[in-house]
């Protein structure tokens, strides 16, 4: 057996051997094929990246017909089980566990640079009271870049550690200053005592108690939602951050991009889209009536369906289990049992079945942000967070890459051929422009 692919041109009728190496051909490799010498070579068309394989990789690997996510090897249900938040964002950026002394130093490090200078305060001040949080927290991490110029330089590996150390540990307190203000209330300052998700928890939720306590089982929750959401491969988020990145732009403004690519309601911004439709839906005995809506293509069934996932996500396995946990502590969301109806009906019927349509990571994560306390505006925050640590590892193998250079797509071009300018006198009446 030859790993190649012969490949035959019937427009020429000339054959080309292209080398296969790690089940992928070379696109390049296929610009050799012509038809004359003016022929720039044939192309690969994939708008949306279906079938393309953007870069090599080490850090998480998904099998989505099998339903298997795994970070550096390590499968998600044991780190969702047994490791924490911390710790698994060393594993994503370091490539392995850290030994005892490696942990404390990390923690001691992410500890350390919480807080955030306080012109960045009144940048945040600067905004209307009801802004998304998440339109606060890309601006403010944009902005972050401002604060420490030396961020671009690229070629220090201590300077780009202490980007990444800087953006793990300000990200909670960026987020919980967006969601204060959206609500009116006085910032809460890091308290250093605290775990990364029980301070969180504490710039959040704390009024005017002099030492804010989280609920272990609450806090550990939330730690968890954070392991799930932490990386997740090529996704449209971490493209963005990889494509903007290219352009060795500092890794703080790369992840402004990021998260602008994750308020998006097909990505970060689905689990929110999922409460607003279980409100929507009011009640389980409407479910078959909104199921029939799904369809007939004139609803989409928000939390369910994955790019990659086609039997089940792991994490909304996970998640559900979660979910109990907590609503143990914080009473039964309402809008659990019209989710469960949902599943329940839709797993049945051929219309999900035949689309290989099953519940992702958002279909009950919102369910629980909304037990802990938080409202719908902030899920796509809560998901930015943890997220970072998967973007800057990304970024982090991206930059030392050295087949990566600027991402630059190619485009089938299907426009007007050259034409003269007209002037507009000369214009005569135009149909009306399609706003696009
Ligand atoms: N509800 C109803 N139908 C859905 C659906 C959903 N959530 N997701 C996909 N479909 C249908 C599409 O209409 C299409 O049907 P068709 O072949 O009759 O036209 C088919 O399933 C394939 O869908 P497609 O849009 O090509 O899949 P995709 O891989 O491009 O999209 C998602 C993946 C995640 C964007 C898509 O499933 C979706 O929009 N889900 C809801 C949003 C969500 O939960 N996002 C979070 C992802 S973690």
């Amino acid at each position: 057996m030859t790993d190649s692919l012969t490949i035959t041109d019937n427009r020429t009728g000339r054959a080309y051997e292209v080398p296969i190496t790690q089940g992928t051909i070379r696109a390049t490799d296929l610009r050799q094929i012509k038809t004359d010498e003016e022929d720039p070579g044939l192309m690969a068309y994939d708008p949306a990246f279906m079938n393309t394989a953007s870069c090599i990789s080490r850090i998480t690997y998904i099998d989505g017909d099998r339903g298997i996510l795994r970070y550096r090897g390590y499968p998600i249900e044991q780190l969702a089980t047994r490791s924490n938040f911390l710790e698994v964002a060393y594993l994503l950026l370091n490539g392995e566990l850290p030994t005892r002394a490696q942990q404390e130093a990390w923690v001691n490090e992410i500890t350390h640079h919480t807080f955030v200078h306080e012109n960045l305060k009144k940048f945040i001040d600067g905004f209307h009271y009801d802004a998304h949080p998440m339109g606060i927290l890309l601006s403010a991490v944009g902005a972050l870049s401002t604060f420490y110029p030396s961020a671009r330089n690229l070629n220090d590996p201590e300077v780009v550690h202490l980007q990444i150390v800087r953006l793990i540990a300000k990200m909670p307190t960026l987020a919980a200053f967006a969601y204060r203000h959206s609500i009116g209330m006085p910032y809460v300052h890091p308290d250093n005592g605290l775990s990364y998700a029980g301070n969180f928890l504490n710039m959040l939720f704390r009024v005017s108690e002099a030492k804010y306590t989280p609920n272990p089982v609450l806090e550990r929750a939330l730690d968890v939602l954070f392991i799930l959401h932490a990386d997740h491969e090529q996704n449209c988020s971490t493209n963005a951050m990889r494509s903007v990145g290219s352009s060795r732009v500092d890794p703080l403004s790369a992840t402004s991009a990021a998260i602008a690519a994750l308020y998006g309601p097909l990505h970060g911004g689905a689990n929110e889209a999922v409460v607003r439709m279980l409100g929507q839906i009011g009640s389980v005995a409407n479910v078959p009536d909104f199921l029939k809506k799904v369809k007939n293509h004139e609803a989409k069934l928000m939390g369910f369906g994955h790019r990659i996932y086609k039997s089940f996500d792991p994490r909304a396995s996970i998640i559900k289990k979660l979910a109990d946990e907590v609503f143990e502590v914080t009473g039964r969301n309402p809008l659990l049992d019209i989710a469960l109806e949902l599943e329940r009906i839709a797993l049945e019927e051929d219309y999900f079945i035949s689309r290989k349509l099953y519940p992702n990571v958002d279909f009950y994560s919102g369910l629980i942000y909304q037990a802990l306390g938080f409202p719908s505006n902030m899920f796509p925050v809560l998901f930015a967070i943890p997220r970072t640590s998967g973007w800057l590892s990304q970024w982090k193998e991206m930059v030392v890459d050295p087949e990566q250079k600027i991402a630059r797509p190619r485009q089938v071009y299907l426009g007007e051929g050259i034409r003269d300018y007209v002037p507009v006198e000369a214009r005569g009446q135009q149909k009306e422009l399609a706003r696009t």
